[in-house]
């Protein structure tokens, strides 16, 4: 029996005495990839290889790549096979070899090197593809035993490359199946299990989903790991091979349960172990939970693993134990849990704590709504409430149903998953939106033909170049004239293209006969940049001789703020310490924006010694070098370098005196002198364990502190005073302030005594007993029950029914006071009373509150209640 981790290796070994190169798992962040959240599959890295976008480097490649799925989330942990988080082993052809050499190699691994019986085996093939199904009769497959599927075509996405595909299926035998009649290949329980997908990826398909052939033809394949172990090992789930159970095992021993006595714990322990290895890893390659993107992708399977690990009674700190086993089970080969563990330890503990508290809250906020159903006599929790408690709280509706249940209240399931199914609808909207940012195909064509736009912006800001193409958005043009807004493309630029934070350059594209304003610049992943641009006089055409022009001023005050965010991140470093990572920044000509990991507020005293240190190395006036490096060089020079993000084999560091160093594309000043001034002028938090610096310089730094210098001499003038005196002022003008509150207070106070003596008039006498009925001033429940105590003390003995119309509904307080007075039931009363207006309640005997409807009765409802009392004296 082999272990996941000899699996692992036996398959890029297989493929490596094929002729392919193995290559490490690429992050879950695909790299320049608008159309995907995560790495779903082997072949997304791979994506510009098939396109050839880029010229792939090997012609062969095999991979065991991380993948995150979460379309089936809901499904994780109740059947054997789904995952969020699994490894995808697959050999992939960039136009070398195709289906007569990927069948057979797949058939004789499968076979022959892991022995499964070729009686359990089953193929399916694309319907058309009589090639593949040819070739797998000559690999050994019996004819019979080959299933036609008009489903087995594979793309990553709607848009990108694609093919039809054949898959490899394993019978589990009838034991694992649904028993029904029907049940074959493709059926969704889980007797036939797909263990290895073999597309033959030979289009691409638009965002109309046409197909045009690619390049070249290409192999991709995928083997879901987890699935090869559960076969190979002989066990009931993926959950059951040693790729899962010593998580499961650490999982059961923190909650004290067996697994495998009970389904339902069995499905938790499931959920997660899985979770917990999905977030474990999404840390690892620096994604950041957060409430949109996949940072929320991330939280919501983290919050997944705490409501379930609650189900099973946990209600500790957990993950980071579980993390522990993860990485010892799966560091040796993803160092990334290692290497990254600082992060992915304060991430884990943060975001359990904060969601703790969110439970409780939940928690709390659900008994009072239990109490407010029984109080109103309601048995069902509504889907719109039940959704609420899910979205807001993370609370699962099993939770949500387990916890009401023992109160005798069940959930409106139906119009949960209605409100659920709407919520699904519009985030599948979200992502169709997203994928409509694609560029336009046409110009991504020809970019690639055209190749790399050579950048001369670090040493000019004006340069010679030629207009090498133009596209209107819906295709190529020749010319274009006055007022059309087009994209081109020339053979060097001194523009810079929006890149690591720093925005794009303004400027003006100019020819004797013609000039043009850029609007927008984009780098495409292949390296040419697309420069928008509107013409304001003069035609353009292709081929033009074209003047480049950057805007100095504005390239300036750019590059002042860039090299000021690069002395804040020294400066942090310096006074925080050497935890604070960067996480994302932008600099524009007015100001800079710095966010990084850091787990408190800076204290006054802090953000304070961060300007003075960057002021001071202002003052110094260091000299900025940019040098390109190997990786490794800069490395040895201690170059700091965004985390998560993918560098090539050479860098561009860019020095500052001894004092920072930095790997940057961006433009910066000769010497630190030019950035004149720097103010810091937010700080702020954004997120968990992440904090934002907001700053400006040079020039905007002055324009700032005239705009405050400004508002203190207009405060000075409101107040009359001289600006230096306005914080005095200001001051006895807050005291004397507090002075009148109270004083409102006081009156307010007297006026409802006043106002309670008045109602107190209506009182009349029934058979002895003092009743009031009375309508009163309150915009709300609350405001009516504190009335009826203020008269309650007034009356001390008797029956009050008020009333208050709120928002076009009767709003009504009865209390008996003392309880039990004469026998009277103040929830009766009320009954009758509230009934009159179209309404229903009850309560306690000695106090009640009720709703009704119909405003226009409460004159006739309130004059009625000395008959209904004088009834239930009656009966007395
Ligand atoms: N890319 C193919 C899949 O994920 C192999 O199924």
């Amino acid at each position: 029996m082999y272990t996941g981790n000899q699996l692992r290796e036996m398959f890029l070994t297989y493929f490596e005495k094929k002729g392919h190169s193995i290559r490490p798992s690429a992050s879950l962040i695909p790299k320049d990839d608008p159309t995907l959240l995560l790495t779903v599959a082997g072949m997304v890295p791979f994506k510009p290889y098939f396109m050839r976008q880029v010229e792939p480097p090997f012609s062969r490649a095999t991979t065991a790549q991380k993948c995150v799925r979460t379309p089936d989330l809901e499904r994780v942990g109740k059947t054997a096979r789904h995952h969020t988080f699994f490894e995808m082993l697959g050999n992939f052809s960039f136009g070398d070899y195709f289906k007569a050499d990927a069948i057979p190699w797949a058939w004789e691994y499968i076979t022959e090197l892991l022995q499964i019986p070729t009686d359990k085996l089953w193929v399916t093939v694309y319907p058309d593809d009589d090639e593949a199904r040819a070739i797998w009769i000559k690999a050994g497959v019996s004819q019979e035993r080959i299933v036609a599927d008009p489903e087995n075509f594979w793309a990553a996405g709607p848009v990108g490359p694609c093919g039809p595909c054949s898959e490899i299926y394993v019978d589990l035998g009838t034991s694992r199946g649904c028993g029904k009649p029907d049940c074959a290949i493709g059926c969704d329980c889980d007797r036939f299990l797909e263990i290895w997908n073999l597309v033959f990826m030979q289009y691409f398909r638009d965002e109309q989903g046409t197909l045009a052939p690619l390049p070249k033809q290409n192999i991709d394949t995928g083997m879901g790991l987890e699935r090869i172990a559960s076969v190979i090992q002989g066990v009931e789930s993926n959950f059951d091979t040693d790729l899962f159970m010593p998580i499961i095992k650490k999982t059961a021993e923190i909650a004290g349960v067996k697994y495998k006595t009970d389904p339902k714990t069995d499905t938790a322990l499931k959920v997660v172990a899985d979770h917990t290895r999905a977030v474990s890893f999404m840390l690892a390659d620096g994604i950041r939970p957060s409430s949109d993107g996949r940072g929320y992708v991330l939280r919501r399977i983290l919050r997944r693993a705490v409501r379930f690990a609650r189900l099973l009674g946990i209600d500790k700190p957990f993950l980071e134990t579980l993390f522990r086993i993860i990485q010892e089970n799966f560091a040796h080969w993803y160092t990334e849990l290692k290497e990254n563990e600082n992060f992915i330890i304060n991430h884990l503990r943060l975001e359990e704590k904060n969601f703790q508290s969110t439970l409780e809250q939940g928690t709390l906020l659900l008994q009072e709504k239990v109490k407010a159903l029984k109080d109103a006599g309601v048995k069902v929790l509504s889907g719109d409430d039940a959704f609420h408690f899910y979205e807001t709280y993370g609370f699962p509706v099993e939770l949500t149903e387990e916890i009401l249940s023992e109160e005798g209240i069940t959930v409106d399931l139906a119009a949960f998953s209605y409100a659920s199914e709407e919520h699904r609808r519009l985030a599948k909207e979200q992502s169709r939106q997203m994928r409509a940012a694609v560029e336009n195909a046409e110009l991504t064509e020809k970019a690639k033909t055209v190749g790399p736009t050579e950048f001369v912006g670090y040493d000019h800001v004006t340069c010679d170049s030629v207009l090498l193409a133009m596209f209107s958005d819906e295709g190529e043009l020749d010319s274009a004239g006055e007022g059309e807004e087009v994209i081109c493309l020339l053979n060097q630029t001194p523009f810079y293209a929006e890149s690591g934070g720093q925005v794009s350059d303004e400027g003006m594209i100019q020819t004797d006969k013609a000039s043009a304003e850029i609007l927008e610049l984009k780098k495409l992943p292949n390296g040419a940049v697309t420069h928008r641009v509107l013409i304001t006089s003069g035609v353009l055409k292709q081929g033009d001789q074209v003047t480049a022009m950057v805007n100095a001023d504005n390239r300036k005050a750019i590059a002042r703020h860039h090299s000021a965010t690069h002395l804040l991140q020294m400066a942090l470093r310096e006074v925080l310490g050497e935890h604070v990572q960067q996480a994302g920044s932008l600099v524009t000509k007015d100001r800079l924006r710095f966010d990084f990991s850091h787990f408190s507020a800076l204290t006054l005293e802090q953000t304070l010694a961060v300007e003075n240190k960057i002021n001071q190395h202002i003052l110094a006036d260091l000299t900025v070098h940019a040098e390109e490096m190997g990786m490794d060089q800069a490395r040895e020079k201690g170059a700091l370098a965004l985390f998560g993000e993918k560098y090539g084999d050479v860098v561009r560091m860019v020095e500052m005196g001894d004092y920072s160093r930095e790997l940057c594309g961006g433009t910066h000043v000769r010497t630190t002198g030019e950035i004149g001034l720097l103010k810091i002028v937010a700080e702020g938090g954004i997120g968990a364990g992440l904090r934002r610096i907001e700053a400006v310089a040079g020039l905007e730094a002055l324009a700032y502190l005239r705009e405050i210098e400004g508002q203190l001499n207009e405060i000075g003038s409101v107040l009359k005073v001289q600006p230096k005196e306005s914080v005095k002022k200001v001051g006895l003008m807050v005291a004397q302030n507090k002075e009148l509150e109270k004083e409102i207070q006081q009156l307010n106070t007297k006026l409802s005594k006043y106002e309670a003596d008045t109602i107190l008039s209506k009182v009349q006498t029934v058979q002895g007993v003092k009743i009031l009925a009375a309508r009163v001033q309150a915009p709300d429940m609350d405001t009516l029950r504190q009335t009826a105590d203020m008269l309650k003390d007034k009356l001390q003995d008797g029956v009050i029914v008020i009333a208050s119309v709120a928002e076009g509904k009767v709003n009504l307080v009865t209390v008996v006071s003392p309880e039990g007075l004469n026998g009277l039931h103040a929830g009766k009363i009320i009954k009758e009373v509230a009934a009159i207006t179209g309404g229903s309640g009850g309560g306690r005997s000695d106090m009640a509150q009720a709703g009704g409807k119909d405003p226009s009765k409460l004159g006739e409802a309130l004059d009625k209640v000395p008959s209904i009392i004088s009834k239930f004296l009656g009966h007395t």
